[in-house]
């Protein structure tokens, strides 16, 4: 069997279906919203490479920390023959895990971007030639079945991505996750954490304003892919923290009236001066929180490290 498998669980013409589910009800609702997976096409994912190296952007970094210094107990807690990565993406935050899991059979990353997923792929392969590496092309919150690899598995979900779901999402999820372990398997999940609202605000407004040029391209995603007309210096980037909900949200703000044209549905989008599409929420989390979010998936936690600064929390549970 090849080393470096791949196996498309999302048809062809899955994305462009749901973009334009999504850019329809999204646009036609009020509060006006985007859902946060269209922000990463090409240039989107080469944006947002580059908000991780930002001073002002710490999860990343804080990650890395525990990553780096937790690996062994990761790997000395789960034994894991598996690794299983959720939103996989580039896989460099994955390194730390691979080297600190010396039994390791199989790693599974799941992603949406098949180039990031055989590109990923194969470089893991040039460093860790034993390695199986079966690669599945899907949404992470749709994930059914994995492919079969030895267990015990390990299934991660890093970089607090896991933020971006609504709460009602999350709680899907995380049963879905749940219905994916077995006896033995451990879910490892990235979680930032609250904290003072001017260091979390500042993180999703940069200085630089690399976070509004990442916010922004969502409408010229858009653009492209349904023929619309959306003028990107008619909308102002705005992050702001949702005290109530525990949140980052990052919006869109348009200059002034406007009527967009969306061809490719047949729409126009009416825009009133100073309204706004909600593009991303961004949830932050307390350890009890998570706790009892994990408890209501039916899993228990079992481990929680964070960076030196208790800026960003990677927790251990298992079912
Ligand atoms: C990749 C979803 C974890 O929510 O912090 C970064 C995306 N948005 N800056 C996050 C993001 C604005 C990031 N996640």
């Amino acid at each position: 069997m090849s080393p470096f498998q791949l196996t498309r669980t999302l048809p062809e013409d899955a994305t462009s279906a749901a973009l334009r589910a999504d850019v329809r009800h999204g646009l036609t609702r009020s509060p006006k919203e985007l859902p946060p997976k269209w922000f990463y096409d090409a240039r989107g994912s080469e944006l947002f490479e580059e908000i991780t190296r930002l001073p002002e952007y710490y999860p990343t970094r804080a990650e890395r920390e525990i990553l780096a210094g937790r690996a062994r107990d990761i790997a000395a807690a789960t034994g894991a023959r598996t690794l299983v990565e959720l939103g996989s993406g580039s896989s460099e935050k994955t390194r730390f895990l691979l080297d600190a899991l010396p039994d390791l059979h199989s790693y599974i990353p799941v992603d949406v971007s098949e180039s990031a997923l055989t590109g990923a792929g194969e470089a893991l392969l040039a460093d860790r030639p034993g390695l199986h590496v079966h690669a599945l092309i899907a949404d992470f919150t749709h994930v059914l079945a994995l492919p079969d690899a030895p267990g015990p598995r390990l299934v991660a979900f890093l970089g607090g991505t896991v933020g971006n779901l609504l709460p009602d999402e999350r709680a899907d999820f995380l049963r879905s996750v749940r219905a994916l372990l077995a006896p033995g398997d451990a879910l490892l999940l990235g979680t930032d954490l609250v904290k003072d609202e001017r260091v979390l605000v500042a993180a999703y407004d940069d200085a630089a304003g690399v976070t509004a040029d990442f916010n922004k391209n969502v409408l010229a995603v858009v653009n492209r892919e349904l023929d619309a007309d959306f003028p990107l210096d008619g909308f102002d980037h705005v992050a702001v923290w949702n005290d109530r909900r525990e949140w980052i949200e990052m919006r869109l703000r348009a200059r002034e009236r406007a009527n967009v044209k969306i061809r490719g549905l047949d729409l126009v989008v009416p825009f009133e001066a100073g309204e706004e599409i909600r593009t991303e929420v961004s949830a932050k989390f307390r350890q009890e929180g998570v706790r009892s979010e994990l408890a209501a998936a039916g899993m228990k936690l079992t481990e929680w490290w964070t960076d030196a600064e208790g800026r960003f929390a990677l927790s251990l549970s298992t079912m």
